[in-house]
């Protein structure tokens, strides 16, 4: 057909796709062409603004490299990220809540035995912290040599990947012993912006919108035979719980951390008025068919 118009064109385009042998890659590619034509129609998008939001969508790009994620930033900002997730994990019952990935996780964490000490080598203090807890399927059984990936921010709000000439900071790997616990020394996390110094942060600007981000602590935990799940753990009081800057807080993921009393302090090797955080990870059954499960994290996901 030629001589199209604005009321012809979308159903052209979609029948060019016509070829496409995937069904899955069709439907995404039709969906994609009616939602990107029925937005430019319902808000009359100019071709000025259109320009703008290549110029905006070109220094996104530009400002990845194998460090810096800008497109997972903007997906998170936009609620994207955390639209996929809601999608895919249709709520099971007892199991813990998954939340966003954010672009700072890293392959190859140091492994820590259990009760070891994340801060080592540390360059920025913190607050003690004593994290334990156990890992259990949903019906309260324990797992025993449960995988757990931990990675969260320094005190002064960044990541070890954000600096360049960092190493592994505030990151490691841990597994649950024969009774399905785990232990390890860190600090309490602290809230903290997400990057502004791209075109993200124009955005957020634009948006007036702020950038924070409650505290958590990041975890990826896995065991044979039960679905990986990709989840924070939250500060309780933070001031940020009611805005986060990537709408990835759920309550069931929200902690108390407590001040350790002087005895459970000495016995423990943890310095006076530690804190400590108690949080049980509850995995469910990988069955096949109990919804897509969410793809194990692979090479491609690690930024740094
Ligand atoms: C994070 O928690 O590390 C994060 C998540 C989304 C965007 C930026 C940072
Ligand atoms: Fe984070």
């Amino acid at each position: 057909m030629r001589q199209l118009n604005e009321d012809t064109l979308t159903e052209a385009v979609v029948a060019r796709l016509k070829d496409v042998e995937n069904p899955r890659f069709k439907q995404l590619m039709t969906g994609l062409v009616r939602h990107l034509h029925g937005f430019a129609k319902e808000v009359q998008l100019t071709e000025e603004e259109w320009f703008e939001a290549i110029k905006f969508l070109t220094a996104v790009g530009q400002k990845c490299d194998d460090r810096r994620q800008e497109f997972i930033l903007l997906s998170d900002v936009l609620g994207l990220s955390m639209m996929t997730v809601a999608i895919n994990h249709k709520p099971e019952p007892g199991a813990t809540e998954p939340t966003v990935l954010g672009p700072f996780f890293a392959h190859g964490a140091p492994e820590f035995e259990y009760g070891g000490d994340m801060t080592k080598g540390a360059t920025l203090e913190g607050e003690p912290t004593w994290c334990s807890g156990r890992v259990t399927s949903t019906d309260g059984v324990p797992i025993p040599d449960a995988t757990l990936d931990i990675w969260q921010a320094k005190a002064d709000g960044v990541y070890d990947v954000q600096d360049p000439d960092a190493a592994f900071e505030l990151r490691g790997r841990v597994r649950t012993n024969a009774e399905g616990r785990y232990a390890f020394r860190t600090y309490k996390p602290a809230f903290y912006g997400i990057p502004t110094d791209g075109p993200v942060g124009v955005l957020m600007e634009a948006m007036k919108r702020h950038p924070m981000r409650p505290a958590h602590m990041h975890a990826i935990v896995a065991a044979p035979g039960f679905r990986q799940v990709i989840t924070h753990v939250f500060v309780d009081g933070d001031p940020y719980l009611e805005s986060d800057a990537v709408f990835a807080v759920r309550d069931s993921l929200i902690a108390k951390y407590e001040r350790l009393d002087a005895a459970e302090a000495a016995m423990l090797g943890m310095p006076p008025s530690s804190y400590k955080l108690e949080f049980d990870f509850r995995l469910s059954p990988d069955r096949p068919g109990a919804g897509q499960a969410r793809k194990k994290i692979a090479a491609s996901d690690a930024v740094g």
